[in-house]
């Protein structure tokens, strides 16, 4: 009924984005976090709310204004994020995870301030729950998808993270290439389904880049969740 890239194409859909790095306290004065700008994860939203559909972003420290429609959740930690999104999960048709969750978060957070005294200071640090493959794993009608960020195998490596984690369609990016990965305002990605690569998207604004991934998700949503 719609042509690709007409506004409403997700009329009457929710649509649940993760942007943004997380930030794992170490204490009150330190974190640990990532270089993510949040910048693909906006786009997506701001590309969502444009063909149709009613939009939450749940985002991790950003400075980056909150697209127009978008309804947004504001969260620091990977523990956090979690929460947000799994609370989320039973309304929501699409789910975009863009977000750059820490892998790891400090296995104490102290109550004051670490003092500093001997030469050296290790960090415990113990695994964050995968959000990703969690949703994959209590999924029903939501079509996911996630994101994979390398610098070496990117064909293995992201299909290897969709099958892992029960995705829907997956984002390759090497985050090595010039033009594509965590701040500049282009990506360069490639896009599988279980069957392989579906496309391989030339350099390009992470706004065109958030809309063929739109697209490439309605075309493939079944038609009752539409
Ligand atoms: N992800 C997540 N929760 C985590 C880690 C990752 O939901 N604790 C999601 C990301 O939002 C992304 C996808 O999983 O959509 C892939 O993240 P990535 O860092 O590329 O993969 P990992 O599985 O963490 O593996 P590694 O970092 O070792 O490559
Ligand atoms: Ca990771």
């Amino acid at each position: 009924r719609h042509f690709q890239g007409e506004p409403g194409r997700l009329e009457g859909m929710h649509v649940l984005v993760t942007a943004g790095g997380t930030v794992e306290r170490i204490d009150p004065v330190r974190y640990i976090t990532n270089d993510s700008s949040g910048k693909m994860g906006y786009a997506i939203a701001e590309e969502a709310v444009r063909m149709g559909a009613k939009v939450t972003l749940v985002s991790g420290p950003s400075a980056l204004p909150v697209p127009c429609g978008v309804e947004i959740v504001r969260i620091q930690s990977a523990l956090d994020m979690r929460e947000a999104v799994l609370s989320r999960l039973e309304a929501s048709h699409l789910i975009v995870k863009a977000a750059a969750v820490a892998d790891y978060r400090p296995a104490v957070v102290a109550e004051q301030k670490i003092k500093k005294k001997s030469d050296s200071l290790t960090l415990e640090l113990i695994k964050n729950p995968d959000i990703l493959q969690e949703i994959g794993t209590l999924k029903k009608h939501q079509f996911v998808v996630g994101f994979a960020a390398e610098t070496e195998a990117l064909d293995e490596h992201a299909m290897d993270k969709l099958s892992r984690k029960n995705c829907d369609l997956i984002v390759g990016n090497d985050v090595s290439q010039e033009g594509a990965g965590f701040s500049g305002d282009t990506n360069v990605v490639r896009i599988y389904d279980r069957n392989g690569l579906v496309e391989a998207l030339p350099i390009q604004s992470k706004k065109d880049v958030a809309r063929r991934l739109l697209e490439l998700a309605a075309d493939r949503m079944p038609a009752a969740a539409r």
